[in-house]
């Protein structure tokens, strides 16, 4: 969900004296000089000014990309175990911020600590899984139809990787772009979400105290018309890969597409949890909550359609009734909550848009739809955690990704109704199925249109070393995490070497 809405965050009259955040280029913190900056506002407390972000002007991007560029030969040139080396001091020191990181990432994007940590955690694990890469980074060895000769191929990197990220997820997702992007051999001019800058900072700062040489790392905040389209279009960069919404992605694919790059857009999703009669309803609640309020909802793989059985319908709504109703909403710093703020006012807004949207289209509001504006929650974008009955697919509020905690609950006759209705969307991100049917759960492994399923378990998370990725409208490209990775991050080289030692009698081909 990248979005080019810095002035859409409210100006505090305190903002002039908050400190302007630094682009970090050739190994140099510099100030940008465009003059133009965006206050960084908590979505949870908007009388906070975190810092301002810069605006940074297209000739700061193209400085960046040159220096991505000047800084690639001997990068490509370092071994892969040193590169990797690297990663782990990177590691080693992340993992000793993590609370700071963790305390940044909530105020600025307003998930709550716990939320925060277990973010940088897998962080952390992504770290140690690519780290760790370096001493492998496989190639294959290939038979010839020849006699005497040798076919393998190596891992070689691409160059100048420009690596586009949202807010949502803003320390996990640039770790698991900048991470193997560096340990493949790339360099990397990385524009963060503009809600997000501190934690991207951070992130940079702990890059460079690891030793990574100047201009290998680079970071320029600002806006996606500006820097992000200097990134994309700039004959320099390689290979772009970007995470947010299916608008940016599919135009960023277009114009990379025209010059022949590698492109990866990871985007939307419309994530079913299909509730079946025989499903262990406690476990099924929990995961769907889980999926659908986590993060604020603010988050592709988030659950935001459950579709039920109409045997266990009436019975899964009221557990899960009971469970929304229960349901803290506040501050993210604030221990006792369960849930944070939509990331800002437009967003909150978007949301509380579509909960309208679902109420004219006929849906039954169980319960929230609501802004929160009581006591503290006056000064942040808070909405009610919201469960929608009576959802049908041709819905706006079944199709359309919300980003925000709204679940839309659909009654199926039976389990072949529920693949059809769980496929019955422009996305194919993640899915979820609660039975302990094994033979109903391979159907559904199969059937499924999407890029990860999960049996018993929310639609949300994964782990650093499975990939990541969506097919239909949610991917573009090659998939993220896992050793699939560097299918992105690397070019193969097919190597023939004929140890005849004199002429052949025949050359086929
Ligand atoms: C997760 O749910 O585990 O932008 C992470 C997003 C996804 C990341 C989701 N790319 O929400």
């Amino acid at each position: 969900m990248v979005q080019d809405a810095l002035t859409q965050k409210q100006t505090s009259p305190g903002a002039k004296s908050i400190p302007t955040l630094k682009n970090y280029i050739a190994g140099k913190w510099v100030e940008s000089n465009s003059g133009k900056t965006a206050p960084n506002v908590n979505p949870a407390n908007t009388a906070e000014v975190l810092c301002m972000t810069p605006l940074s002007t297209r000739e700061e991007a193209r400085a960046a990309i040159v220096a991505a560029k000047e800084a690639f030969p001997k990068w490509k040139a370092t071994p892969a175990p040193v590169r990797g080396r690297m990663l782990f001091k990177a590691l080693h020191l992340m993992q000793d911020r993590l609370e700071d990181l963790a305390v940044a990432l909530t105020k600025e994007e307003g998930k709550i600590l716990r939320e925060s940590r277990g973010e940088i955690q897998r962080a952390l694990n992504i770290m140690e899984f690519t780290a760790g890469e370096g001493r492998r980074l496989r190639g294959s060895t290939i038979p010839s139809e020849l006699p005497n000769t040798f076919i393998y191929t190596v891992r070689q990197p691409i160059g100048v990787c420009g690596l586009i990220t949202p807010w949502n997820f803003p320390v996990a997702i640039p770790i698991w772009k900048i991470a193997p992007a560096l340990l493949a051999g790339n360099t990397v001019v990385f524009k963060p979400a503009s809600y997000t800058p501190i934690t991207a900072v951070k992130i940079v700062e702990i890059f460079e105290e690891a030793g990574f040489p100047a201009g290998v790392l680079n970071i320029v905040m600002g806006g996606g018309s500006v820097v992000g389209d200097e990134i994309v279009n700039h004959p320099d960069v390689h290979a772009l890969s970007f995470t947010g919404s299916n608008d940016v992605g599919c135009a960023l694919n277009e114009q990379a597409s025209r010059r022949g790059i590698r492109v990866q857009c990871e985007m939307g999703g419309k994530n079913p949890v299909v509730v079946l009669a025989d499903a262990d309803l406690n476990l099924a609640v929990e995961g769907s909550v889980l999926g659908g309020f986590g993060s604020t909802g603010q988050r592709c793989t988030a659950s935001s359609r459950v579709i039920v059985e109409e045997s266990i319908a009436d019975k899964l709504i009221e557990m899960m009734l009971a469970r929304t109703k229960k349901y803290r909403v506040g501050d993210g710093m604030d221990p006792q909550v369960d849930m944070g703020p939509s990331v800002d006012e437009g967003q909150m807004n978007t949301v509380l848009t579509y909960i309208d949207i679902g109420k004219s289209e006929g849906a039954r509001l169980l319960t929230g739809g609501k802004r929160l504006t009581d006591g503290e929650r006056a000064r942040g974008f808070f909405v009610e955690p919201t469960l929608f009955d009576n959802v049908t697919m041709d819905m706006r509020i079944a199709q359309e990704e919300i980003f925000g905690p709204v679940i839309s609950i659909l009654r199926a006759k039976d389990f072949e109704e529920a693949i059809e209705i769980a496929n019955n969307v422009k996305f194919g991100l993640s899915a979820s199925l609660y039975t302990m049917d094994m033979s109903k759960a391979m159907r559904f492994v199969e059937l499924s249109d999407v890029g990860k399923v999960h049996i018993n378990s929310p639609t949300i998370g994964g782990e650093a070393q499975a990939p990541f990725g969506g097919i239909k409208a949610t991917g573009i490209g090659p998939r993220e995490c896992g050793s699939e990775v560097f299918e992105f991050y690397t070019e193969i080289k097919a190597v023939y070497i004929d140890y005849t030692g004199k002429k052949r009698e025949t050359s086929i081909y």
